[in-house]
C-alpha cells in the first residue's frame, strides 16, 4: 500500500488527494483495498455506485453492447440513444420532451445553464450558497460552496460573471434566525427582495439541487420548492433542478423532485444514471426549452450520447426497476435514520441527523446548544470510521460553518448490512466519547 502511495503523490496530481488508501476491487456494498481490507462503501463514488460493485447484470448489459457498438459521433442518431432517451422520458412522468445527453454532470449543467440564457435572451442565473454544481467555469460559477475557483485570487477570473448566489433552506442553520413554519419561508421572499433591489430585471434561471447533497444534506421544508417555482415563474425565469445526486432512487423515489411534486423546466441528471460504470449524463428539457435548443448547433463532446453509456444507463434502469431499488432506499434509509436518531442520546457531538432514502447526514456539533460546527470531532471521525471499515463522505470546512458525515451507499444495501455497519459506527462514537469525555 505505501509504495502505491507514496508513487501517487509524486506522480498523480495531488488536486484530489484525501484518504490514505489505496482501492483494488469491489463487491456489493463492499470495497477492498490493495492490502485484502474490506470496506463498508458509503460513498458510493459520490452517489454514483447505485448498484454497488461488480454487480453481475450490469456488467453483462456493458458487455453485450461492447460488441454490438461501444462509440459513434453525436452526428448519428443510435438505437440506443433512442431508447434511452425514450425511456427517461417516461420515467420522469413525461413532464419533458426532449434530452441532451452529455459525459459528466458538470458539462450536463453547463448546457443547461446555457439552455436557460439561450431561451431568456441572457439574463442572470440564481443559484445557492452550499450547493455544488460541477467543476467547469459556468457549472462552478454556479456553485455556492466556496471550492478553490471561488476563492484563488489567481483563477477566479475564470468565473464567468452573471451569477448571484442566495441563501439555501438550511433550516438547522437559518441564516436569518429563523424557524419554520412560523418563518413562512421568508427566505423565499428574500430571494425576490435581493433580485429586486440589486435591480435584475432578467433572470434566466434559479438552478438548485432539490436536496443540497455536498453543502450538507439540506432537506427543503415542506412548500419550499412549490414556492420556489411559483417564484421562477413571477420572474419569469426557468427553474433548473439539479439532480444529478438525487436521481435514480437514491431519495426514494425516482427523482427528488417527485417528493414534493414539483417539476423544473430543465432536469440534469449524471452519476447513476448509469448505475456509475460509464460516465454519462442527460438533460431532460421541456418542449419550449428543447425545440428552442434544437436551433443551436454547437454543442456537444466528443464522448456524448456514447453508446456504450446509453446500454450501460438502459442496463441499470431494467434493474432499479426490477429490484424497486427506491423502495429498498427508502425502507433501508429509515433504519438509518431511526437508528442514528436514537444514537443522539447518546452522543452530544451529532448536532443533528437528517436525510432522505439513502442520502443521510450526521451533523458534527461542539455542542447542541450552539451548534458551532466542530472540525476536529468531524476529521476524526471520519478517520476512525474509515480505519475501522466504514468509507463515509466528509463535507467540513470553516467557510461552510457546518462538519457534516454524509452517509449515501449503494440502493442494494440490505438490512442486514446497514445494521451491521451501524454496529460499527456506533462502536466508533463509543470509542470516541471515551477519549473525548461527554459533553452537553
Ligand atoms: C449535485 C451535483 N451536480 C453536479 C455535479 C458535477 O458532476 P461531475 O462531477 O460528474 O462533473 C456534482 C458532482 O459531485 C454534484 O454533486
Amino acid at each position: 500500500m505505501q509504495d502505491y502511495l507514496i508513487l501517487d503523490n509524486q506522480i498523480v496530481s495531488q488536486v484530489y488527494a484525501r484518504d490514505p488508501l489505496v482501492i483494488s476491487g469491489g463487491e456489493g456494498v463492499f470495497l477492498y483495498d490493495i492490502d485484502g481490507k474490506k470496506y463498508y462503501d458509503f460513498s458510493a463514488h459520490y452517489s454514483s455506485s447505485s448498484l454497488g460493485h461488480n454487480h453481475p447484470e450490469l456488467i453483462k448489459g456493458i458487455i453485450k453492447q461492447l460488441s454490438t457498438l461501444v462509440s459513434v459521433s453525436v452526428q448519428f442518431a443510435t438505437r440506443e440513444r433512442v431508447a434511452l432517451a425514450k425511456r427517461l422520458l417516461l420515467l420522469s412522468g413525461e413532464n419533458y420532451k426532449k434530452v441532451l445527453f452529455g459525459v459528466t454532470g458538470s458539462d450536463a449543467i453547463e448546457f443547461a445553464l446555457k439552455a436557460a440564457k439561450y431561451c431568456k435572451k441572457g439574463g442572470v442565473i440564481v443559484s445557492f450558497w452550499r450547493g455544488y454544481h460541477g467543476a467547469t467555469a459556468g457549472s462552478a460559477a454556479a456553485t455556492g460552496k466556496a471550492e478553490t475557483i471561488q476563492i484563488d485570487p489567481s483563477i477566479t477570473s475564470l468565473l464567468p460573471s452573471g451569477f448571484v448566489h442566495v441563501s439555501p433552506p438550511y433550516c438547522y442553520r437559518c441564516d436569518y434566525k429563523k424557524e419554520y413554519p412560523s418563518c413562512d419561508l421568508f427566505c423565499i421572499d428574500f430571494i425576490k427582495k435581493r433580485i429586486i433591489n440589486d435591480g435584475y430585471d432578467n433572470i434566466a434561471a434559479i438552478i438548485t439541487e432539490p436536496i443540497q447533497a455536498a453543502g450538507g444534506v439540506i432537506v427543503p421544508p415542506p412548500g419550499y420548492l412549490k414556492a420556489l417555482k411559483k417564484l421562477c415563474r413571477e420572474l419569469d425565469a426557468l427553474l433548473i433542478f439539479d439532480e444529478v445526486v438525487t436521481g435514480f432512487g437514491r431519495t426514494g423515489s425516482f427523482f427528488a423532485s417527485q417528493h414534493w411534486d414539483v417539476y423544473p423546466d430543465i432536469m440534469v441528471v449524471g452519476k447513476a444514471l448509469t448505475g456509475g460504470y460509464i460516465p454519462g449524463s442527460a438533460v431532460l428539457m421541456t418542449s419550449e426549452v428543447g425545440e428552442a435548443m434544437d436551433k443551436l448547433t454547437l454543442h456537444g463532446h466528443t464522448h456524448s450520447a456514447y453508446p456504450l453509456m446509453c446500454a450501460s444507463a438502459l442496463t441499470n434502469l431494467d434493474i432499479i426497476e426490477n429490484e424497486r431499488l427506491p423502495d429498498n432506499a427508502k425502507r433501508v434509509g429509515n433504519i438509518i435514520i431511526k437508528r442514528l436518531q436514537k444514537m443522539m442520546g447518546k452522543y452530544s457531538f451529532i448536532g443533528d441527523i437528517r436525510g432522505v432514502g439513502l442520502l443521510i447526514a450526521i451533523e458534527i456539533v461542539q455542542d447542541r446548544d450552539s451548534r458551532q460546527a466542530d472540525y476536529q470531532m468531524a476529521d476524526k471521525l471520519y478517520s476512525k470510521l474509515r480505519e475501522a471499515g466504514i468509507i463515509t463522505e466528509l463535507e467540513s470546512s470553516p467557510r461552510l460553518e457546518s462538519s457534516v458525515i454524509v452517509l449515501h451507499p449503494p440502493l442494494i444495501l440490505s438490512e442486514k448490512e446497514a445494521c451491521e455497519a451501524l454496529d460499527i459506527i456506533e462502536r466508533v462514537f463509543n470509542e470516541i466519547k471515551g477519549v473525548c469525555g461527554v459533553r452537553s
